[in-house]
């Protein structure tokens, strides 16, 4: 159907914003305002780790690497130094760039590792313990980020990580959710020896992690060859052995991190600035961006069954070929630039019907050529010159493989599950893949992580934004933009309403609870979408930054008439309600 048809159509319709989805907003805090810096990040200490450097007179790329170390430290379900991540930085010029730090297949990974002999995938291999790990990559990617942009000395920007290494007295929802991981981290001889000692753990106790604290001194003092050679990696290299991983010395000495130029974008007249490939979040956003930009969202309704049906008709085209065509550019070459074009994207939306949702089964990819808990960490930075970095990281799954190395204390990644096993298997967040994101040997796994700078209108810093959840991090993503920019909510608002998804496969409509008022979702079900209500996912953290202008009267001086125009930038941080996420400013 043409868009004006489609857009007519959706114009008819009623819509509906839910009453339980505008209670909710309504309930809302204000954002967190600052005018000199900020980090809203999932953990109180980490975000207080990237102020203090900040206030020392580091920069946001310091601040980030400080908050990044210090959350592998305060916050092990998901901050790392075991895994991987990406960073996006945009400098005050307006000019930006990204830090690649996905981990990558062990030389000795097979494509068929995670398949038994008749074929059949087996998730847990692929999901705990040693083989589940691919090569570490945060430690290379945050020390390449701070040798590059990073203003002060690495020794003071890793010294709070280490402190809290020391020790730190746990908050109560800290040691409940080691309490509520017990089980699974008493699997382990090294895990539980760290992590599920014979007490369980209690609130204000002071949680000291001494072999942490050692390897963080080693990297502090030898930068990346304290984690990829020497002390470290033999512990590491000796757990895989006893384990039966396949992580070596040769693996860790190649790792490199690399610097990659930004995908861009844009919205309603933003430049959105992301992640490209090996993630396929900035892909997907800007694909879904570019899908719902003809029509006029914020007329439908946040959460009306209207905006759903549009957005969720994207999701599905979306997702259908981040599975044909995204996997590690190095190994596979991925048409970034078509996939994203104005016009296949469109196209792609074309055949939507306004009355009636599409069944995955008939939707298959396209062809650009032809023309819980799950856990991951997002923190975002602004320091007082506009410097920005959004930061996403994970080791996947909540304590990634929950193998933690014996002597060093520190958890490592259940990544290689984000590959396809094979195809039509789905990984533990349901995404299928095809042969662009098989396992090979040094090969990155394919990724959702989002982390995402969007600038004004005229050019200016405006929303940095980012999410964990898995699959769902690039629709999170994509709705707090639209709830910034659509529907007008402050950025508070907007990471805590009530958000939908979908991912093409399975073919169901998730909403959380409280997105849908019955009506709509009575409406969405007439059209034909499975609604599945239910559950709160995803914790994303955000900072927008709202710059007022205003003339002083006259010359301070008194000897012209002078004007002069002073811009004052305050930062807004939103910190998601879902977690005890925290917005710190200064
Ligand atoms: O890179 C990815 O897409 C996944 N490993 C992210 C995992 C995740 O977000 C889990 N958390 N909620």
């Amino acid at each position: 159907m043409p868009h004006r048809l489609l857009r007519a159509a959706l114009a008819l319709v009623v819509a509906v914003a839910s009453v339980s989805c505008q209670a909710q907003i309504s309930a809302t805090p204000p954002p967190v305002r600052a005018q000199n810096g900020m980090v809203v990040a999932a953990e109180e200490n980490a975000a207080q780790a990237g102020v203090e450097v900040m206030r020392a007179g580091g920069n946001a790329v310091d601040a980030a690497v400080a908050t990044g170390f210090a959350l592998a430290v305060t916050y092990p379900i998901a901050g790392n130094i075991g895994g991987g991540g990406f960073m996006v930085i945009r400098f005050p010029d307006g000019t930006a760039t990204t830090f690649d730090y996905r981990e990558t297949a062990p030389a000795l990974a097979t494509r068929d590792m995670f398949l038994d002999s008749t074929g059949t995938y087996m998730p847990d291999v692929a999901r705990r313990g040693a083989l589940a790990s691919g090569t570490p990559g945060s430690v290379a990617g945050l020390l390449l980020a701070h040798e590059r942009y990073g203003r002060l000395p690495l020794a003071e920007v890793i010294a709070p990580a280490i402190r809290l290494a020391e020790g730190y007295a746990l908050s109560r929802e800290q040691a409940d959710r080691f309490n509520a991981y017990r089980d699974r981290l008493q699997v382990f001889e090294s895990t539980a020896r760290y992590f599920a000692p014979a007490d369980s753990f209690a609130a204000g106790q002071t949680f000291r992690q001494r072999d942490l604290a050692r390897v963080l001194e080693r990297i502090r003092d030898r930068g990346r060859d304290g984690f990829y050679r020497g002390e470290t990696a033999d512990l590491l290299v000796a757990q895989m052995e006893a384990s039966g991983g396949l992580i070596s010395h040769e693996d860790l000495a190649a790792y490199q991190a690399v610097e990659r130029e930004p995908l861009y974008g844009s919205y309603r007249g933003h430049r959105v600035i992301s992640m490209p490939p090996p993630s396929s979040g900035g892909v997907a956003l800007i694909q879904l961006l570019r899908s719902v930009e003809p029509y006029d969202l914020g007329a439908m309704g946040l959460n009306s069954s209207a905006s759903i049906h549009l957005m969720g008709e994207a999701m599905r085209r979306v997702y259908a070929d981040r599975a044909e065509w995204l996997g590690d550019p190095d190994f596979t070459p991925v048409p970034v630039e078509s996939l994203t074009a104005t016009d296949y994207v469109r196209q792609r939306m074309a055949d939507v019907n306004p009355y009636r949702a599409d069944t995955s089964r008939a939707v298959t990819y396209g062809n650009p050529l032809a023309g819980e808990s799950m856990e991951t960490t997002h923190y975002s930075v602004v320091d007082a010159d506009g410097l920005a970095v959004s930061t996403t990281t994970t080791i996947n799954g909540g304590y990634g493989s929950y193998l933690v190395v014996d002597g060093a204390g520190f958890f490592l990644n259940n990544e290689m599950d984000d590959f396809a096993a094979a195809p039509g298997v789905p990984n533990m967040f349901g995404l299928l893949g095809s042969e662009a994101n098989a396992v090979a040997p040094g090969k990155r796994m394919l990724s959702s992580m989002t982390p995402t700078i969007v600038e004004d209108p005229d050019g200016e810093l405006f929303l940095v934004i980012g999410s964990p959840g898995g699959a769902r991090i690039i629709t999170t993503v994509f709705q707090v933009i639209t709830n910034v920019i659509d529907h007008g909510l402050d950025i508070q608002a907007a990471v805590s309403a009530p958000r939908i998804h979908h991912q093409w496969f399975p073919d169901v409509m998730y909403a959380e609870r409280h997105a849908l008022s019955e009506d709509t979702e009575r409406a969405l079900r007439q059209r034909g979408w499975s609604v599945r209500e239910g559950g709160r996912w995803s914790r994303a953290d955000g900072i927008v930054v709202s710059v007022e202008t205003a003339e002083t009267a006259d010359d301070p001086s008194g000897l012209t008439d002078r004007q002069t125009v002073v811009r004052r930038r305050t930062l807004l941080g939103g910190a998601d309600p879902r977690g005890q996420d925290v917005a710190v400013g200064y």
